[in-house]
């Protein structure tokens, strides 16, 4: 079987964080389990380097850009190096032949009559290298997406005939339900089609770095939308538009993208591949965000988590399986070092390592290293019918991109090790005279072992390795078949002695990220509540204007927005008012606002209040707000204003 996975092709404008290391992570993952299964597999990463946002980006840098686009894809490509990612390609979007195959595919779209010529005006985010329809725009005029101001962007532009494929696609979610994973998602997918699509505008003139429109068009002026660009890379890897040479690997078997992206990929993607007359993936899966320690990561807070730093102090294998264990695929995730730690000591040191450590003790002292799975099934024929059936089960977790799942099962079968041990008491039965029955659990354990870490090969590929070392095999398709396939047991072998595989950890051994402001705030004695009283039609107690300036109103720049979590009606926002940090306000607007579609955006704040705790989290200010039978709105002002201005 031919199996083609595909992470998204990372943007050249920074370096790479965990939230890249994590799909990469576990389309690794998937790749070598193909591999071991005997599949023909093709593993694509790479880099995605067009667009007037990596224009921008090198300019801000006065470097010519293809020299810092060559930078920082080099970065990324070093680093899967150094994280033994087993990609069979890493493609850049500036490579001649990604370039020609974009090409051959415009022609094809334009011979098929799905690319038309016309004018666009449209608000553009260059942030999101995306248009969005007025009726789509926040307040100000700002991108439902990322809450960036977008600019005003009239072009004469070739448009892809989008909304001819709004049935085609429906039919296609319809008829394919595992076609968006997780399921849960599709819904999401499925209501945005059916709100109607737009034809979707795939050239622009306004800028030059990009692929340039097919010579037979005779358009020097127009570069295809990096968007285009970029999702062609799935297919030009394979030869599209070139020598073919590896299409027989389409369609791809899972492609994976965080779920800001969800809509390009399972929408715009498949859209086109029709128009090419190409199948579609079986699988676009989508997984959630990584926070850290409860915050948005951003350069500005200084918390991005650098995965380079956590592989130096954890080791690249421990932070893998932390990643995949940790968080259920396509929701979102918090790292942080303690629950690193905490999976560490107990999935990794106290499961898995004190097996291991424990059966080396016990064949050292009874066989001198000797272990014969002779009397196994004898002795455990129940043990070792349990993780068999637990063997089993894995696979469709993989297949439903469940790997926390995959992961949780797998585990039990060193459960069922440690519980053996312990029942049977080996160094009794020693004691007692019943030796074969004392090394019959120490050679279960080793088969429990040697089978759970073939199935763990793919998410620790090195650690695994050396396991079946120690335990007299190699993990390769030949021992799969044999060990989970054919349940076959371990032939006689000398277990070496090999120093502990995970040692505990006992404090966190990376700088901490900026302490919150929440812990080091005074305890603020008055509920915020009362202050937001400003009476609209005053009949008595009437304030001079000096009174009113004891009020101090700034406008302040939203930084950074999240849920609080347990709270239907909070947002914790990060706010700048132009002051050394921004401040923290937490605000009762959730249900009116998303928490992604505030960033950027700016607010009018009440900055002179005390601070206050809400729900436990400090408040350093209040928006201020409109509200009647309608809902709420926020109160902003009518231009951008720099933050901190203030008001009055
Ligand atoms: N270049 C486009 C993808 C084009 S694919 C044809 C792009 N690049 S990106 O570098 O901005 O993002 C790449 C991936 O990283 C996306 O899947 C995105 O979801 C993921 N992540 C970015 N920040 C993340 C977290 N904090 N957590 C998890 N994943 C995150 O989009």
């Amino acid at each position: 079987m031919k199996n083609y996975i595909t992470t998204p092709i990372y943007y050249v404008n920074g370096e790479a964080h965990i939230g890249h290391a994590y799909t990469t992570f576990i389309a690794d993952a998937l790749a070598r389990h193909s591999r071991l299964l005997g599949n023909e597999t093709y593993f694509l990463t790479g880099t995605d380097e067009h667009g007037q946002k990596i224009e921008e980006s090198a300019a801000k840098q006065n470097k010519p850009t293809q020299q810092f686009a060559d930078e920082i894809s080099a970065l990324f490509r070093n680093l899967w190096d150094e994280f033994d990612i087993s990609y069979d390609q890493f493609i850049r979007t500036t490579d001649e032949a990604h370039k020609k195959g974009v090409q051959a595919a415009f022609e094809k779209m334009v011979a098929k009559g799905d690319i038309y010529k016309d004018f666009y005006e449209g608000n553009y985010c260059v942030s999101c290298e995306t248009f969005f329809p007025e009726s789509q725009l926040m307040d100000g005029g700002c991108c439902p997406d990322c809450g960036r101001p977008t600019t005003i962007v009239k072009e004469e532009s070739y448009f892809f005939r989008l909304s001819k494929y709004e049935k085609p696609l429906m039919e296609y979610y319809e008829a394919h339900p595992e076609f968006i994973l997780p399921k849960s998602r599709r819904n999401e997918v499925m209501s945005f089609v059916r709100g109607g699509l737009n034809d979707l505008s795939v050239t622009r003139t306004s800028f030059s770095w990009g692929v340039h429109l097919p010579a037979s068009l005779n358009e020097p002026k127009h570069v295809m939308y990096v968007w285009l660009d970029a999702l062609m890379n799935y297919v030009t890897a394979l030869g599209y538009g070139n020598d073919e040479s590896k299409m027989g690997f389409w369609p791809a078997n899972v492609q994976l993208v965080g779920k800001d992206i969800l809509r390009f990929h399972a929408i715009y993607w498949p859209a086109f591949l029709m128009s090419l007359d190409l199948p579609l993936p079986k699988h676009i899966g989508a997984h959630g965000w990584w926070t850290r320690d409860g915050e948005k990561m951003s350069k500005s807070k200084g918390n991005v988590v650098d995965p380079r730093e956590v592989a130096k102090h954890y080791g690249v294998e421990n932070f893998r399986y932390f990643m995949m264990r940790e968080v259920p695929f396509g929701q979102d995730g918090d790292f942080s070092q303690r629950a690193l730690i905490d999976r560490m000591n107990s999935d990794l040191s106290n499961d898995l390592g004190n097996l291991l450590n424990r059966i080396i003790g016990m064949s050292e002292k009874y066989s001198d290293f000797a272990i014969n799975s002779v009397d196994v099934e004898k002795y455990h024929a129940r043990e070792l019918n349990d993780a068999h059936a637990i063997l089993d089960s894995l696979e469709t977790y993989l297949n439903e991109l469940q790997i926390h799942r995959y992961l949780e099962e797998l585990w039990k079968v060193f459960t069922i090790g440690n519980k053996a041990i312990e029942e049977h008491a080996p160094w009794t039965k020693v004691k007692e005279g019943r030796t074969d029955e004392a090394l019959a659990t120490v050679a279960l354990v080793a088969n429990l072992l040697a089978k759970a870490s073939v199935m763990l090969h793919a998410i620790m590929p090195r650690t695994t390795a050396t396991i079946a070392d120690a335990l007299g095999f190699a993990i390769n398709t030949e021992s799969y078949t044999t060990l989970i396939k054919e349940k076959k047991l371990l032939a006689p072998f000398t277990i070496k002695k090999i120093p502990p595989l995970f040692p505990r950890v006992e404090e966190p051994l990376m700088a901490e990220a900026p302490k919150a402001m929440i812990e080091e705030a005074p305890k603020a004695p008055e509920p915020a509540k009362e202050e937001k009283k400003v009476s609209t039609v005053p009949t008595e107690g009437l304030i001079t204007i000096d009174q009113f300036f004891q009020t101090s109103l700034k406008v302040g720049t939203i930084l950074e927005a999240q849920e609080v979590p347990k709270s239907s009606k909070l947002l914790k926002l990060q706010v700048d008012l132009g002051e050394e940090s921004p401040r923290q306000v937490i605000a009762g607007i959730r249900e009116y606002y998303s928490a992604e579609s505030l960033v950027g955006t700016q607010v009018c704040v009440v900055a002179n209040l005390k601070p206050a705790k809400l729900m436990g989290m400090l408040s350093e200010g209040m928006l201020l707000a409109a509200k009647d039978a309608e809902g709420l709105c926020l109160i902003r002002p009518e231009k951008p204003r720099q933050s901190g201005s203030s008001i009055g």
